[in-house]
């Protein structure tokens, strides 16, 4: 949550009020005078320090492991939608998901009301990396591998980044591969694939960050972040 926000909701100040603590150098985080209002903070990674006293925040981060048929959304007017599989209980109103998954798209996704951290980590400076595994419909060879690494020209012409490839297994008609993207272009690993003239048949997103898909986490499950995870996001925190 921003800085001023924090001041404002904990310590009940006006605007102004709030303004003064900053000008007076009364506002601490993680021991150092803060002076930036608009500084990204969560209780449970930093310690804020206002006036001498401690504040708290109270966001939510959670692990989903989305199944496939779910669509990326709030909500939709037909379909169940990932904030949907969040008990109602721990849901938030600002709930929401960081980035998109396609609806037959699998796998992690990062869901949270911190919305100032979610908006970081789509930033495509943030170069954030995103690991998928791929089925796909034709033998993949060290060719795409290089084509992968020198970036992708989607038909229509638009230019990737370099992206790793990982060939597991490759076969005519089912090849399974591993992809690190560190873009988030609507529908890329599908278009990457298409431009070599290849289909995406199925679609997992095993990790995002610093965060991994747990092994033991249902499709359809979702869980907190733990404090050993949030803290790996510190970083990405402005
Ligand atoms: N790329 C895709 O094509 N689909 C996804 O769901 C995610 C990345």
């Amino acid at each position: 949550m921003r800085l001023d926000k924090v001041i404002e909701q904990n310590l009940k100040t006006s605007r102004k009020e709030m303004k003064r603590l900053f000008l007076m150098k009364k506002v601490f985080v993680d021991g150092a005078i803060e002076l930036n209002q608009h500084r990204n903070v969560d209780s449970q990674l930093h310690e804020i320090l206002v006036d001498g006293q401690k504040l708290k925040t109270s966001h939510v981060y959670y692990l989903l492991n989305k199944p496939a048929g779910v669509v990326t959304a709030k909500k939709d007017a037909k379909l169940q939608t990932v904030t949907q599989l969040v008990g109602e209980e721990d849901r938030p109103a600002a709930l929401y998901p960081v980035g998109r998954l396609d609806r037959d798209t699998k796998g992690l996704l990062l869901l949270t009301d911190n919305g100032q951290l979610g908006y970081d980590l789509l930033q495509p400076h943030a170069k954030v990396a995103k690991l998928y595994r791929a089925t796909v419909n034709e033998t993949v060879t060290t060719a795409d591998v290089a084509a992968f690494e020198k970036g992708i020209i989607f038909h229509g012409g638009i230019r990737c980044q370099p992206a790793q490839l990982k060939i597991l297994n490759s076969e005519a008609g089912n090849s399974e591969v591993l992809l690190t993207i560190q873009e988030g272009k609507f529908h890329q690993v599908k278009k990457m694939f298409l431009a070599r003239g290849k289909k995406v048949t199925s679609l997992v997103r095993l990790a995002m960050g610093p965060l991994i898909l747990p092994e033991d986490l249902a499709e359809g499950a979702y869980r907190s972040l733990t404090l050993a995870e949030l803290r790996q996001l510190k970083t990405y925190f402005r």
